[in-house]
């Protein structure tokens, strides 16, 4: 039917339909919330505070604001394991499903809002029996299933703060964080499953307290698997052991609005990681009220899906928090959905059925999606016919995160997933806001395929030039101009880098790393990071990082990393090094330097493409010329190299990378 039924909207050159036409059933357009914000923000977000959540004390304080240090409805005291969990228990709820679990392997768990209430007040008690005690810290390392939800839950529930670490990171990664936390207790799995097989987990936290991580008393390790794992006499406790053993109630302990809730290590533009601080009451209120509000919510016949890692803040704000708060019922999937349940695992992995989701879709009635631009280009790359072999009539609501999504895969997901019905919300946000910054809603903003459109009420955004002041068509930088109820508080020791990273770039106003475009309706278009910062597949990661793990290698002495484009995953790591003398260059050695990164840093880190360089393109006071760098990787014109201090040098690595081009 082409475009005949709908009007068509113009946008970069490519006609696409307005979403107003797909939501118009639900479409109210209704502007009073953004006009309530507009009209007194802090009075806004105390009534969202106030309604959405239940506090034992009321807060005195809307907001005490000492730029660039917020604290949000001081005064307050609620806890979050009480509003996630026994509010709904009490109010007759108790029977209703908090997760459908299904594991990898097609083992599935139905867990109630009674059940998962009864879990966390057993591990509350758990964690108070191995010594644990408000204000402590404690690492979580775990594959997605029912325990790591009650695991963070419970660390609430008695003012403990909790740091998760992603099942993909390698065991530095777990030295490191826990050593910056002073974590006291490792949580963890024997292993998950993932592709088909367990991956091992357990493992990987022996390897780092060998490394060590002298804080770690207690390690508690769920049996997911079943794979044996060894386990350190008088360290090393089963959760199932813990667990039987515990007392069955906890009350919940209330927790002043600016208690520490929890640390997420996020990658910045040095090697080192910042542990981003979120605090009580003003990040349950944002996630709370996103959730509700950005996925047009309907807690009492939804069945909602976020389909992200709770590794990441996606899965800590949108799979755990918000919908808990907000009382709905949500699926939970261990695995990777290129991996089809057993009975459809038939001859060569590259055989295999490719709707897992689809099929998860259809089974549970799951009416929100929520997903990432990376896996909805996976998707399309596989073949329309697998979402198109499914009923997907239950989806109201498609949502994105992650990284700028093209107006293809925008298009695609409209079409073969949300069958032209579904609005889709492309949600701009970041570790550091915790929650919905930049969005449209459901009903009431007239969506473009491309753009996160404009700020939630509440939030205010500026698009500014080099010299801050604001742009109001064309691109610069993306700016926030007051305080957010779910704002990281801090970087977890390190104020000064909280200071010079997110408030130093523009006066009196937090910098997001991300350049953004505004366009003639005043929507902001994301262009992704500034910064030396990449996004692969929706998960940040720093150049320098990467660069420490490469020369970490015996037979690398210098190395330079970049973020090439890249049609599914947006940016693929590139690394260019020159080999120290004594090492020779050779395929297997390339293969070797990118498994070291995987090794040190996890996977998701593990380069595209390594290139063996004679030299590196640099300006004559010894900087390395990125640009130029990115330029060779994406194939571009070189454009200006007059700066650089060998211009050779850049023919050179384009000859080399040219030939030795492989993945
Ligand atoms: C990028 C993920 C374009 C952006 C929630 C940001 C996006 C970084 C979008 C944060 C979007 C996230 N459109 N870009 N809708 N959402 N980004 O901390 O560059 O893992 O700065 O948080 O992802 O990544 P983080």
């Amino acid at each position: 039917m082409a475009d005949g039924s709908i009007e068509v909207y113009e946008s970069e050159g490519r006609r696409f339909p307005p979403s107003a036409e797909f939501a118009a059933a639900a479409l109210t357009n209704d502007r009073s919330l953004y006009d309530e914000a507009d009209a007194d923000f802090e009075a806004f977000w105390a009534r969202q505070a106030r309604e959405l959540l239940t506090w034992s004390k009321d807060f005195d304080t809307i907001l005490e604001w000492d730029l660039p240090f917020a604290k949000w409805f001081p005064g307050g005291e609620l806890n979050v394991s009480e509003n996630c969990l026994d509010r709904h228990v009490a109010a007759g709820r108790g029977d209703r499903v908090a997760y459908h679990f299904e594991g990898e392997p097609g083992d599935t768990r139905t867990i109630t809002y009674a059940d998962l209430l009864a879990d966390v007040e057993r591990f509350a008690n758990v964690l108070k029996g191995l010594g644990l005690r408000k204000g402590d810290r404690l690492a979580i390392y775990m594959p997605m299933i029912p325990e790591l939800p009650v695991a963070m839950l419970a660390c609430t529930r008695i003012g403990v703060a909790h740091s998760v670490i992603f099942g993909g990171f390698s065991p530095d990664a777990i030295t490191d964080r826990c050593v910056d936390a002073e974590a006291k207790v490792i949580i963890t799995a024997d292993a998950g499953y993932r592709r088909g097989e367990p991956s091992a987990l357990k493992p990987n936290v022996d390897a780092a307290l060998e490394v060590g991580a002298p804080s770690v008393e207690h390690v508690i390790v769920v049996d997911r698997c079943g794979t044996d794992p060894m386990m350190v006499d008088g360290r090393d406790h089963w959760w199932h052991d813990l667990m039987a053993e515990a007392e069955p109630r906890c009350p919940a302990e209330p927790m002043d609005a600016e208690q520490l809730l929890y640390l997420l290590y996020t990658s910045g533009t040095t090697a080192k990681p910042k542990g981003i601080m979120h605090t009580t009451g003003g990040y349950l209120t944002q996630v709370a009220f996103t959730h509700k509000y950005v996925f047009d919510l309907r807690p009492d016949t939804d069945v909602y899906w976020c389909a992200a890692d709770i590794g990441w803040v996606t899965g800590h704000s949108y799979i755990v928090y918000g919908p808990l708060t907000n009382g709905c019922t949500s699926v939970m999937y261990e695995g990777t959905p290129d991996t089809p349940l057993p009975e459809h695992r038939d001859g060569d992995r590259a055989d295999w059925r490719k709707d897992r989701l689809w099929d998860i879709i259809e089974r549970y009635g799951v009416t929100q999606l929520y997903t990432a631009p990376t896996a909805i280009r996976t998707f399309m790359k596989w073949g329309d016919e697998w979402p198109d072999a499914h009923d997907l009539s239950t989806l109201r609501v498609l949502g994105t995160v992650g990284e700028p999504i093209n107006p293809e895969a925008w298009m695609w997901y409209h079409r073969h997933i949300g069958r032209e019905s579904c609005p889709i919300v492309d949600t701009w946000w970041q570790t550091e806001t915790g929650g919905h910054m930049i969005t449209p809603l459901p009903g009431v903003t007239t969506t473009k395929p491309g753009t996160a459109t404009n700020p939630i009420p509440g939030v205010y955004a500026e698009v500014v030039d080099d010299d801050g002041n604001a742009v109001t068509e064309g691109g610069g930088y993306l700016t926030i101009t007051k305080p957010w109820p779910s704002m990281l508080r801090g970087i977890w020791g390190d104020e000064d880098r909280y200071r010079d990273t997110y408030w130093s770039t523009y006066e009196g106003r937090y910098f997001a790393g991300d350049g953004a475009r505004v366009d003639d309706d005043g929507y902001i278009w994301i262009l992704g990071r500034v910064d030396d910062v990449m996004n692969v597949s929706g998960h940040r990661i720093s150049t320098s990082e990467v660069e420490s793990a490469l020369v970490d290698h015996p037979a690398v002495a210098e190395a330079a990393v970049v973020g090439a484009t890249d049609e599914i995953t947006g940016q693929a790591i590139v690394g260019y090094v020159i080999l120290r003398g004594t090492a020779s260059a050779s395929d297997d050695l390339r293969e070797e330097i990118r498994q070291h990164v995987a090794k040190k840093l996890g996977a998701t880190a593990r380069p595209k493409a390594v290139f063996l360089v004679p030299d590196l393109p640099k300006t004559r006071s010894g900087k390395i010329m990125r640009r130029l760098l990115r330029d060779v990787a994406d194939g571009h014109d070189l454009g200006d190299t007059t700066t650089l201090a060998d211009p050779n040098v850049v023919e050179a690595i384009r000859a080399g990378a040219e030939a030795g081009d492989d993945d």
